[in-house]
């Protein structure tokens, strides 16, 4: 759907790049035309990647093995990134999440989820954030967030905790870092199954089915489908979108939330009767 060098010259890392949706997204960058830095916590699935998706594409691609939670080796990793010529775009991709009753958790366990999801983002923004000001050049920063960062969720309290932080913090840093050029928007991602997601989300096939097929387009998304808007809001196509979140979800969030939407359980036969009856003469 788009031109080949939609995003030639540009430099976008991608948090958990190794994997699943992150992946995915780079491959479509590389097509269109970016050079793509890859992070993720394991050094051989980065390698395995970056050789298979320079084979399939032609584009460029490097690998550095970060853990975001840790903000020195943040720092440290994207001076690294930085040596080799400056970024034009974060994507904040990587995430923790597993399905698990709120009372369940550990204070370790909250510390892990959102220690990935709100610091990991938060650290990987300020440290690109500071070097485009300090440079003064434009800057984009694109966060994969969830639509219960605004509807909350039980059962992922954390990872909800955090994606909520994710999109404040978006929007907060598209006023303030506005006017130095930077902007950031957001994805709010339905059903798209990965291995990473679903297996600590939807262990059981009856519950990922029902996941994936809860939304009005009745299907999951395609991988394809996230990167193409990915792409689009990362290009200078989109360069008037900042401080906005994109929901690509088949209307789930939505049917949940209207109020009447539970009448699509009416047979044929219901809405006949509820009509108004015809007055005799
Ligand atoms: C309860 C759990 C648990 C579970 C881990 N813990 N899994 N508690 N139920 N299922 C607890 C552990 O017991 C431990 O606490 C603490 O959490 C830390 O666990 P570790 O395994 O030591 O942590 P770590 O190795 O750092 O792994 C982090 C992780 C893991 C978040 C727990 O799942 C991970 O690495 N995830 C990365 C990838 C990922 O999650 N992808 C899915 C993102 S999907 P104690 O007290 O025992 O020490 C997503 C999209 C959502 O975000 C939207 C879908 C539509």
């Amino acid at each position: 759907m788009f031109v080949s060098g939609l995003l030639k010259d540009k430099r976008i890392l991608i948090t958990g790049g190794g994997t699943g949706l992150g992946k995915n997204m780079a491959r479509r960058f590389m097509e269109l035309g970016a050079g793509v830095v890859i992070c993720g916590r394991r050094e051989e699935v980065l390698k395995e990647t970056a050789g298979e998706l320079a084979g399939e594409t032609g584009g460029g691609i490097s690998w550095k093995p970060l853990d975001i939670r840790d903000p020195e080796a943040v720092e440290r990793t994207l001076a690294e990134v930085w040596d080799d010529g400056p970024l034009d775009a974060l994507v904040n991709n990587a995430a923790g999440n597993f399905l698990s009753r709120t009372e369940d958790l550990s204070h370790r366990a909250l510390d892990a989820v959102v220690n990935i999801v709100l610091h990991g983002s938060a650290y990987m923004t300020l440290e690109c954030g500071k070097r485009w000001i300090a440079e003064r050049r434009p800057g984009n920063v694109l966060s994969i967030v969830t639509t219960y960062a605004w509807t909350g969720s039980g059962y992922v309290v954390p990872s909800a905790m955090g994606k909520a932080g994710v999109l404040a913090m978006t929007r907060s840093l598209a006023v303030e870092w506005g006017p130095k050029n930077i902007r950031l928007n957001a994805i709010a991602p339905g059903a798209f199954p990965t291995e990473g997601a679903w297996s600590r989300l939807l262990p059981r096939e009856d519950l990922a089915e029902a996941f994936e097929t809860r939304n009005p387009l009745g299907r999951a998304g395609d991988p394809d489908e996230l990167a193409n808007l990915a792409a689009y809001l990362l290009s200078d196509q989109s360069g008037f979108i900042t401080g906005e979140v994109v929901t690509i979800d088949g209307g789930a969030w939505l049917s949940g939330a209207g109020q009447f939407n539970f009448a699509s359980m009416l047979s044929d036969e219901d809405w006949q009767n509820l009509r108004p009856k015809k007055k005799d003469g």
